[in-house]
């Protein structure tokens, strides 16, 4: 394995992985395996970078991809705001300390008390998903007697064709059809309820520069023509984002310097029409900013052959890393403790009982041991949260950021009281 395949803050030492600077067997050493590992420092360039790329432009962080707090905490005294998706993340938001401002709250099925704890927050926004959800708000806000912001969800009839994960262009579970929200809208009464603008969140792991930018043209115009058709002053656009990382060898990073400056270039030729001075211009970006903050580390448990295959068996798998299975995902990941080993074509799997707990299917390894580590690459976003941690009880993971170049304990590891969490009368 060559080292040239990672960037800062990875490296390598005497054949094995360092996290700016630090040991992976260190830092498997003090919290033990299986073990998250973020380095804030990607976080941070990753947030800036956008910044700089798109100054005019408010970040939302979606805490759905890393509802870690010290990750929500470092991006929100960068001054992101966030894009909650529950009332639990709105939980979150509030520990993170970020201002009420700064937050819009999107997603379908937000229940009456979501709803209520929202408004009741005072946040920038709701994302309306439909007519339904949008006389239930307006009941809400009437019933608090306090006026509400919100706006208005679309499934725009195009799509991102390249996206593995797409939002709208067909019958969705998501937001007003680009058809018929004009009607839908006006069917609802609205006198506490205040639109502010609109939210198209297309599709997520996009790196085509061309799909980005026709999402984001035909969002604006669409926000442009509906303030119009609906009646409402136009305030707020939320672009959506799904910027996407690249997962593997073959895939190139998104080319952000040229997608911002033809992004400027349509928000400068419609203003020339339209005046956007008062208009908050927002993305919200999960994946893009947390992504490559993560390494998910196990340790080998059990190296065997089966039927002239070699298979290395660790201590974790699927349960804390579910992406390698549920999207069937691919993940650049290294023997960490033997980075130079070669010659071997391996799978690595983890210790649940089903043929799909397989973190890797095909790892060029040495001749690794029980002991050695395995590191997986890119797992800080939609690591952890999305994985179905109970399965097997296997103990919860640690997780750890690294901050300044220093580790910190960001989640205890669990026990075995895990298995018992909430049952009740047994
Ligand atoms: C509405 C919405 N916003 C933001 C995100 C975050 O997406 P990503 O992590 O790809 O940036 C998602 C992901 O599914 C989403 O559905």
């Amino acid at each position: 394995m060559g080292t040239q395949v990672w960037k800062e803050p990875f490296g390598s030492n005497n054949g094995e992985l360092t996290i700016s600077g630090i040991a992976v067997s260190k830092l498997a050493k003090r919290y033990g395996t299986p073990l998250y590992v973020y380095d804030l420092s990607v976080v941070q360039k990753k947030y800036e970078m956008i910044k700089e790329a798109l100054p005019g432009f408010d970040v939302f962080y979606s805490p759905k991809a890393n509802p870690n707090l010290h990750i929500m905490k470092r991006l929100t005294s960068l001054g992101a705001g966030l894009e909650i998706a529950s009332g639990g993340e709105l939980f979150l938001a509030r520990k993170a300390g970020v201002s009420v401002g700064d937050v819009v709250f999107v997603g379908p099925g937000k229940t009456d008390s979501e709803l209520r704890e929202a408004m009741i927050a005072g946040i920038y926004a709701i994302v309306v998903e439909s007519a339904g959800e949008l006389r239930r708000i307006e009941a809400i806000a009437d019933e608090l007697q306090k006026d509400v912001a919100v706006a208005l969800r679309i499934n725009t009839m195009q799509t991102a064709e390249s996206a593995p994960e797409r939002m709208v262009g067909g019958p969705s579970k998501f937001g007003f059809d680009e058809e018929s929200v004009v009607s839908a809208v006006n069917s609802v009464p609205l006198k506490r309820t205040r639109i502010i603008g609109i939210h198209v969140y297309a599709a997520s792991g996009v790196l085509d520069v061309g799909e980005l930018l026709s999402h984001f043209k035909r969002t604006l115009e669409l926000a442009v023509r509906l303030s119009k058709e609906i009646g409402f002053a136009l305030r707020f656009i939320d672009f959506g984002g799904g910027f996407g990382v690249p997962y593997t060898e073959e895939q190139n990073e998104l080319d952000l310097k040229a997608y911002a400056a033809a992004v400027q270039e349509i928000v400068a030729e419609e203003s020339k029409r339209t005046d956007l001075s008062g208009v908050r211009l927002a993305f919200e970006l999960g994946r893009y900013l947390v992504a490559e903050s993560g390494v998910y580390l196990t340790r080998v448990v059990d190296v065997k052959q089966s039927r002239g295959k070699t298979f290395i068996i660790t201590d974790g798998g699927i349960n804390h890393f579910m992406r390698p299975a549920f999207v069937n995902a691919k993940h650049h990941a290294v023997i960490a403790t033997d980075l130079d080993g070669t010659g071997t074509v391996a799978t690595v799997g983890g210790p649940l009982c089903t043929p799909i707990d397989v973190l890797v299917q095909e790892l060029d390894v040495g001749s690794v041991e029980p002991g050695d580590l395995v590191a997986v690459f890119d797992t800080g976003a939609y690591g952890y949260s999305m994985s179905m941690l109970y399965f097997l009880s296997h103990s919860l993971p640690a997780e750890v950021v690294i901050d300044r170049g220093l580790p910190v304990l960001a989640r205890r590891r669990g026990g075995l009281e895990d298995a018992l969490i909430h049952q009740v009368n047994y």
